[in-house]
């Protein structure tokens, strides 16, 4: 298909900021319609080729000096358009509409159709959906309708069928909107008369063709590690370009799990690149440079540096010049927005490991290719099968590529354990201040609390999720709980908080603990039971060892997740194995769903 035939069956998606934005093009890919996102700025001979627009939701009021605007001309093309949100509103604006400040409306809201014509085709009367404004339209210009309303918002839908403009008020990219979902069906289907599917296939062979394109006569040089992200790079570049433009190198960084270079060399050679790899030993340097480090922000940027490092030397090992390399990242969409660098607007989680300044400053050079960029991880496992990867693969748990490096906690200084009173109504359960922090995302912000941790009845979940929700959000002292599981009963106001940073014997010693949790998953034929299985050693110490935390999550797409209730006795079986290992004195189970806490500690 040329591009003007495949801009004719696509959605220009215009960024003006929101946070939900790119949800909108994740949901149309379910949809089967093809977008693309284009920054607010975007010029209307841009936008001219595309069957329809939608304009995103934004952080701004319309009256904001700063807010992010559309060109006026827009309007010229004759195009529908969807306006969402703040898009609605500076659709109503364009089209003289009073759009004034009040009326907030935050979370969920019944929506009363007036009309229940082609824009809410086949959607009952009254629907739950997803509200989150300041502004309002107040009142409509001559040609407008207004399609449906809220308790809070008289016209939170409005729209012009014979130019096919539209806008609403509330979010229909969510998951919380019943109907969102046939809403931009009805859109890009009826309204913009979008007839292509792209298929899971068709998606494939575009991505290979944007890889050919953007790498020219480059070639690409990858760090894989194993993990499915990297490795569905890795392949799609490979598939892409000839053999020998296309090298995977797999660091050995001294912090990966047990036994991985031999199943990343047997995966690999499955999926027939195994002449396409080198591995490359930096054990060494990585551990030198992270020796003794305890904040985790310090630990990413070291090793993102690090990897770079790594880069230059390989490259000039294998005589590649940087002249006519890129480097490839497997980068996907949700690494990008917690590196806090989507479009500029959300708040910054963690930096992931390639988003490091270094690989920002090659990102502005045009020396980087992350053909995954766009996507959530459920749709990169698709993207494997459809490349033929195997099972083990594309099944395999998420892995973080700075490995165990940020789940070995670390402390500046040893502290007593302290008792933390809980209330009556928890009488069974005894509570513990753990004075080591880790990482939480709560109100969309990054934070970095104190742990507590928790004694009494495990089966109990029910009550357990309670007491978590319960102790993060009072006084923000917390923003995780952990449960034990296995080990020692001493009390834990005996036990303390010992001074430490990251070291080879206590990277070794949960490497071990990570094996046997693997290991029992898979005998118990369990491992797809949960999502992702984080094992973490923190420097917890009631007999002399330490402490290990097991954090088994579920979640679609890593941006939230539950802790998962593994079966008790799967539990117990992990725990008292675990704890048997020398210089582990206990086992905690974390039961903090994300948010408050994150997946992985640090
Ligand atoms: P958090 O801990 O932010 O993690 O809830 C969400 C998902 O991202 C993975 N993760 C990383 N992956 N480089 C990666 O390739 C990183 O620096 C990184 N940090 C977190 C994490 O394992 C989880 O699946």
């Amino acid at each position: 298909m040329t591009r003007t035939a495949e801009m004719q069956q696509s959605i220009a998606v215009v960024d003006l900021g929101g946070q939900y934005c790119h949800m909108i093009g994740r949901r149309l890919r379910d949809l089967g319609v093809r977008s693309d996102i284009l920054p607010h700025n975007a010029s209307c001979e841009n936008l001219a080729g595309y069957a329809g627009i939608i304009l995103s939701g934004g952080p701004q009021s319309v009256y904001a000096q700063e807010s992010p605007k559309v060109d006026s001309d827009i309007l010229k093309l004759e195009k529908p358009i969807l306006g969402i949100c703040y898009g609605h509103q500076l659709l109503a604006k364009l089209l003289d509409c009073d759009v004034t400040p009040g009326n907030e409306e935050y979370g969920q809201a019944t929506l009363t159709l007036r009309d229940k014509g082609s824009l809410f085709y086949d959607t009952p009367k009254a629907q739950t959906v997803w509200m989150s404004h300041g502004d309002s339209v107040r009142t409509l210009s001559a040609g407008l309708k207004s399609l449906a309303q809220t308790d809070a918002c008289k016209i939170a839908a409005f729209g012009d069928f014979d130019r096919k403009l539209f806008g609403v008020q509330f979010h229909p990219e969510v998951d919380h909107t019943q109907y969102g979902r046939q809403l931009l069906e009805n859109f890009t289907r009826k309204i913009c008369e979008v007839r292509g599917q792209e298929k899971i296939e068709d998606t494939v062979n575009r991505l290979i063709q944007t890889i050919r394109d953007r790498v020219g006569n480059r070639s690409v040089f990858f760090f894989v590690s194993g993990g499915v992200d990297s490795t569905v790079a890795f392949t799609l570049c490979a598939r892409a370009l000839p053999k020998e433009r296309v090298i995977g190198v797999y660091v050995d960084t001294g912090m990966m799990r047990k036994n991985e270079t031999e199943e990343l060399r047997d995966l690999l050679s499955s999926a027939g690149l195994s002449e396409q790899l080198r591995i490359y030993d930096a054990s060494d340097q990585f551990l030198t440079a992270l020796k003794g480090q305890t904040d985790p922000e310090e630990k990413r940027k070291i090793i993102g540096k690090q990897f770079i490092d790594v880069q230059s030397q390989a490259m000039r090992e294998y005589g590649i010049d940087s002249e006519h390399w890129m480097l490839g990242q497997g980068t996907i969409y949700p690494d990008t927005i917690e590196s806090g660098g989507a479009s500029g607007v959300s708040a910054l989680i963690k930096t992931h490991h390639n988003r490091c300044d270094e690989v920002r400053e090659m990102i502005a050079n045009d020396r980087v290719i992350e053909p995954l960029a766009e996507f959530y991880k459920d749709e990169v496992r698709k993207i494997g099968r459809i490349l033929d990867l195997s099972e083990k693969l594309t099944g395999r748990w998420p892995f973080p590529g700075p490995g165990l490096a940020i789940r070995v906690l670390g402390t500046e200084k040893t502290e007593q354990i302290t008792k933390f009173p809980l209330e009556k109504k928890f009488k069974n359960y005894k509570a513990y201040k753990f004075p080591i922090r880790s990482v939480g995302v709560q109100g969309d912000g990054r934070t970095y609390r104190e742990i507590v941790a928790i004694r009494g009845p495990l089966t109990d979940y029910k009550s357990l999720a309670e007491l978590s929700v319960t102790l993060c959000n009072r006084g923000r002292i917390f923003n995780r709980a952990i449960v034990q599981v296995a080990g020692s009963a001493i009390d834990l106001s005996e036990g303390q908080v010992r001074c430490g940073g990251l070291s080879n014997a206590r990277i070794e010693l949960l490497r071990q603990a990570d094996h046997v949790v693997r290991t029992k998953m898979e005998e118990r034929k369990q491992t797809k039971s949960v999502w992702q299985f984080p094992v973490v050693l923190i420097p917890v110490s009631l007999e002399g060892g330490e402490t290990i935390v097991l954090r088994p999550v579920n979640s679609e797409d890593g941006m939230t997740a539950n802790w998962a209730r593994l079966q008790p006795n799967l539990l117990k079986d992990i725990g008292e194995a675990v704890a048997e290992i020398p210089g582990v004195d206990a086992v905690f189970l974390d039961i903090t769903d994300k948010p408050p806490a994150t997946i992985e500690w640090e």
